[in-house]
């Protein structure tokens, strides 16, 4: 492995990188371990702007529900925006491009009159209060962030739904997060044509949903939509009457920012809960140490406001650091598979982030058409969402990167806020296609359920050691699932460490590289599915027994998802596609087109235990073809296990 061909950072590129030598991050890692406390002090002080103070640091009494900078106040929407107008307030702050390639630019000042307007909105016309939640179905347009940050100014909790989720799937997180109002538009454009948003949040309000006084749509495709009335309000109508003054809300440290829903192996969607302090944080000091970010550059994330990277590096990442912020409407390939380079050239990008599924379509769609454009504005290429395989690497660290840049493979979560493991540009040498080693101040550590590392080039348990200010705080609502979904597996000196639900290898220069989940959780283009939603969605098909999914590797998506399906009446006359294309409905209406299967079995049985639990590895094997190596005799019925392996066999 130590053979491996390792890509030393540019040093006169990167020589004003806050850390631009090993020898800088050692440094850090070590104030970090003689004084962890200390360490996190000094850069809360240093980064944000407080209202009061805080005066403690870390409060662990009541573990796994720490707690940092507690007595402290400010306001986020304050440090991403306000502060700022002193001295950007002609800057930058929103560079917007539309699918169809329209063009907005919002400054740090624009950008304040419209959150303060929007805030004001909140609050005056729609009795919005600190604490109550808002949940935001928007697509991509800066309304989203002005909406995220109006709420952040008034001290509500908005929790983004994206925008690809269904009617049903919308509902679920309304109800769960009991939001008193919705924020949508009336849809916006993908590849040339509208599409909706607003009936799927007419479809969504049609039952259970109580909670919700008012839709305030925005326009942006101008379609047809229907108003309910005495609900649904439009946004620039309503906007006019607002000031565009308001005082920002003083928030508590600890109080919620937001919510967001993400797939875990079992159950419903979990609403992860962030902080304000510990939060914003780590997303300004992660867009200066992981992006390098300098007052000219521009800063491009691909990712959608409706998942973390969109929050953390869209929207508060580079607001809160002061940087310039791309947001784009539209999809990659469209018009062609130049469209983000031709943006990188236009706008003279200086980082630009996105998922290796993304890289994997632009490789195979145009691998030569970064060369057509000027890209010598890069200086870092970001990854994040999925491991990233060796050949997309390459392709874009040579192709797009001119193999001048600094790639970075970032590790984290939506639990994180932020990245764990990432190669620091000005500092880290990298071996593709691994994450590298943990950022200053995180203890992320690969080790076995009871804590003891676990040996160079072996699998073990991706944990983070220590608490970090970014972290969830809980899953909203539920704390008992939040402390046994995160706390439950792993241990170090006798005490519960948050695991991450990934495998990991360390190497023996201690870089980290991500195997993948070792629960019941599918990647599916750098999007995380549960096993168990999709399972339960299947499930309503009137003509499904039981069925299991499984994830399959994908050459662009990273996997697809693969479902072993046991019919009621298996009477010869179902057909698997005619089957797959009804479970897809399904599937749509239940969770959306992000979760559709891509190819079914029919089968006998599904191997089980004695005591009815599905053997997923088996199933997992079987469908990449692999031996089974798995102990088969604990199984209710061992003989499936050939039974199946011969249907796929014929399936080919
Ligand atoms: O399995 C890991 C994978 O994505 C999961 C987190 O998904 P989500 O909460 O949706 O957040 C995605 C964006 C931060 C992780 O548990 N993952 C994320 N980044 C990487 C990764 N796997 C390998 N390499 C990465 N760089």
């Amino acid at each position: 492995m130590s053979q491996e061909k390792l890509y030393y950072p540019d040093k006169e590129l990167f020589k004003d990188a806050a850390i631009n030598s090993m020898e800088r991050y050692h440094a850090l890692m070590q104030e970090a371990r003689e004084d962890y406390e200390g360490f996190w002090a000094r850069f809360a002080k240093e980064k944000i702007d407080w209202f009061k103070p805080f005066t403690k640091v870390l409060n662990e009494e009541n573990a796994p529900f720490y707690k940092w900078f507690e007595d402290g106040e400010l306001n986020v929407a304050y440090q991403c925006v306000d502060r700022h107008l002193a001295t950007r307030k002609n800057k930058a702050a929103i560079i917007f491009e539309g699918d169809n390639g329209d063009q907005r630019v919002l400054t740090y000042r624009e950008l304040a009159y419209e959150v303060n307007k929007t805030a004001n909105l909140f609050k005056n016309r729609f009795g919005v209060k600190k604490g109550d939640r808002v949940v935001l179905y928007m697509p991509m347009i800066p309304e989203a962030a002005i909406a995220m940050l109006a709420c952040a100014k008034i001290g509500a909790i908005h929790s983004v739904v994206f925008g690809g989720f269904s009617a049903d799937a919308l509902r679920d997180r309304i109800v769960d997060a009991q939001a008193k109002l919705v924020v949508t538009a009336d849809g916006a454009f993908r590849k040339g044509k509208p599409y909706m948003l607003k009936p799927v949040v007419d479809k969504a309000l049609e039952e259970g949903c109580e909670c919700v006084e008012a839709v305030c749509i925005v326009e942006r495709n101008g379609e047809d939509i229907r108003w309910v009335e005495g609900r649904d309000y439009a946004y620039y109508e309503l906007l006019k009457e607002q000031s565009h003054r308001c005082e920002c809300e003083t928030m508590g440290a600890e109080d919620p920012l937001f919510l967001l829903y993400t797939s875990g192996s079992t159950g419903k969607p979990k609403g992860v809960q962030h902080s304000q302090a510990g939060y914003i944080l780590w997303a300004q000091m992660t867009m200066e140490w992981v992006f390098d970010i300098k007052e000219n550059d521009t800063f491009w994330c691909t990712a959608d406001v409706g998942w973390i990277t969109g929050h953390t590096y869209i929207v508060y990442g580079p607001l809160a650091a002061g940087a310039t912020t791309v947001m784009f409407e539209g999809v990659p390939t469209y018009p062609d598979a130049g469209r983000c380079w031709r943006m990188v050239e236009e706008y003279q990008i200086n980082q630009f982030y996105t998922a290796p599924t993304a890289i994997r379509m632009l490789h195979k769609l145009g691998a030569d058409e970064p060369e057509k454009y000027d890209l010598s504005s890069l200086r870092i290429l970001g990854t994040v969402g999925e491991p990233i395989d060796p050949a997309a690497w390459q392709w874009y660290h040579e192709k797009v990167g001119g193999g001048r840049c600094s790639v970075v493979d970032t590790y984290w979560q939506t639990e994180t806020g932020g990245h764990m493991i990432s190669p620091l540009p000005g500092a880290t040498p990298v071996k593709p296609a691994c994450a590298t080693l943990p950022l200053p101040g995180i203890m992320a550590e690969v080790i076995e359920e009871d804590g003891t590392p676990t040996p160079v080039g072996e699998k073990g348990f991706m944990c983070i050691t220590k608490p970090w200010p970014s972290m969830i705080r809980t899953i909203w609502g539920d704390p008992d699932r939040f402390v046994k979904s995160y706390f439950g597996d792993c241990k170090k000196d006798g005490k519960p460490v948050y695991f991450t639900g990934d495998g990991a290898m360390t190497d023996e220069l201690g870089y980290i590289t991500i195997t993948g989940r070792t629960d019941d959780v599918i990647n599916v283009s750098g999007h995380r599915l549960g096993t168990a939603e999709i399972e339960s969605a299947i499930k309503k098909h009137p003509n499904v027994a039981a069925v299991a999914v499984v994830g399959k590797p994908h050459d662009i998506k990273g996997e697809s998802i693969f479902a072993y399906v046991v019919l009621k009446e298996d009477n010869g006359v179902a057909d698997e596609v005619e089957t797959l294309k009804e479970i897809n409905e399904v599937i749509k209406k239940e969770i959306g087109a992000i979760a559709l299967c891509d190819d079914i079995a029919f089968v006998p049985d599904l191997p089980k235990t004695r005591s009815g639990k599905v053997m997923r590895r088996i199933l997992r094997s079987l469908v990449k073809g692999e031996a089974i190596t798995q102990d088969t005799s604990t199984l209710e019925d061992p003989g499936v296990v050939e039974k199946i392996a011969e249907i796929l066999k014929c399936k080919g």
